[in-house]
């Protein structure tokens, strides 16, 4: 059986959006979908019970962070990473990329690869395009990405060139070194926010040929416009009938330009983080719990939303667990904000089921008082 199958249900008429189904090795997910992200082998506050119960289908984990804490051969010892974190359902794993490359000082890139100190204890480590499939096929997930590099942003035209250059090379390297059968590997493209790189790099990593294809290097502090101008520069040429993934994306509105442009799958810490920070999502817009003037409100955080949270707490209580720095506060903050996110995708796949994705985009920006892009 191929590692994964990538089934497309239905195209909204007046977008490109699509729904899907995908099937891993751990099981099915529906498309368009958020993945949270538990970096450490833990989707921070919750458990895997817990996961389920606010939606979620598939989580997302990081090479590089367990690499280096508790260590990939411990991992594949105590029966992967399904196991060791007591979660049966599909797990993506990026590859170290991204995180390697947010080292700044610490890190040397060559052709070889990355060499780079721990954020840890500064112990200094090299992480080859070899090495992160390696570390990937250990921990057992679903879908392994390729190891690539992020350029900077702003980037000269030149220097995003030469690396999108490095990382279809790299590209190629990771899919001759991958060999679990019962893994996927998606490729990466690359290109900073010159669109006919953008092209350029999604050319190059669809003829090396991969079970699905992944925007990275975007929300790295340029507009919203430019990015949402890369996600369109890219989509017509990915082929249709393959998984589309923006990594590291993003706020509501985002995943919306995302799955209007044609993406299926989005993984990004605003949900979680932004929840043990009290900023928490409603249908209207965000607010931040922490605020004074929540201290006698009785309401829930969104009349609009029924999860466990909203049906049983009020905002006047949370505010004071925020306050009062209780383990609570980041647990349900984090169920709240997680179930919004994930009750969004539901919500976006039955627009585009019915085939008014459209309409469902400009009311959700109506609710939010927001202009479209
Ligand atoms: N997560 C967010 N952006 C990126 C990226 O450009 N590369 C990888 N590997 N992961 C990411
Ligand atoms: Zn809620």
């Amino acid at each position: 059986m191929a590692a994964l199958t990538f089934e497309l249900i239905a195209k909204d008429p007046g977008s490109q959006a699509r729904l899907g189904s995908l099937t891993t090795t751990h099981g099915k997910i529906e498309t368009p979908i958020f993945m949270p992200v538990g970096t450490q082998a833990t989707v921070k506050a919750m458990t895997p019970e817990e996961l389920v119960e606010v939606g979620s289908q598939i989580i997302l984990a990081n090479t590089y962070h367990l690499y280096l804490r508790p260590g990939h051969d411990l991992v594949a010892r105590l029966g992967g990473l399904h196991r060791f974190m007591h979660w049966d359902r599909p797990i993506l794993t990026d590859s170290g990329g991204f995180q390697v490359f947010s080292l700044g000082e610490l890190r040397k890139i060559s052709e070889e690869g990355v060499q780079f100190r721990s954020h840890i204890d500064g112990s200094k480590h090299f992480i080859s395009p070899e090495v992160s499939v390696a570390i990937q096929e250990a921990l057992g997930s679903d879908i392994a990405m390729c190891f690539d590099e992020c350029p900077p942003y702003p980037a000269e035209y030149d220097y995003v060139k030469k690396s999108l250059e490095l990382t279809t090379r790299w590209a190629r390297r990771c899919k001759e070194a991958h060999r679990r059968p019962d893994q996927a590997l998606f490729g990466i493209v690359q290109g900073g926010m010159h669109p006919e790189l953008r092209r350029e790099s999604a050319r190059q990593i669809i003829d090396i040929g991969f079970d699905g294809y992944a925007l990275g290097g975007l929300s790295v502090g340029e507009e919203r416009e430019i990015m949402y101008d890369m996600m369109q520069a890219c989509s017509d040429i990915l082929p249709e009938s393959s998984p589309r993934y923006i990594m590291g994306i993003g706020a509501p509105e985002d995943l919306i330009e995302g799955i209007n442009a044609g993406f299926d799958m989005f993984d990004c810490v605003m949900p979680t983080r932004n929840a043990r920070n009290g900023a928490l999502f409603t249908s209207t817009g965000r607010i931040n719990i922490k605020s004074a003037i929540f201290a006698e409100d009785e309401g829930p955080i969104d009349p609009a939303c029924d999860c466990y949270v909203c049906r049983n707490y009020s905002r006047a209580y949370l505010r004071h667990l925020y306050r009062s720095q209780e383990i609570l506060a980041s647990r349900l903050n984090t169920w709240h904000n997680l179930h919004f996110y994930l009750n969004l995708m539901g919500e976006v796949r039955r627009a585009i089921a019915e085939g008014r994705f459209a309409q469902f985009r400009k009311e959700f920006y109506a609710r939010r008082a927001m202009a479209e892009p």
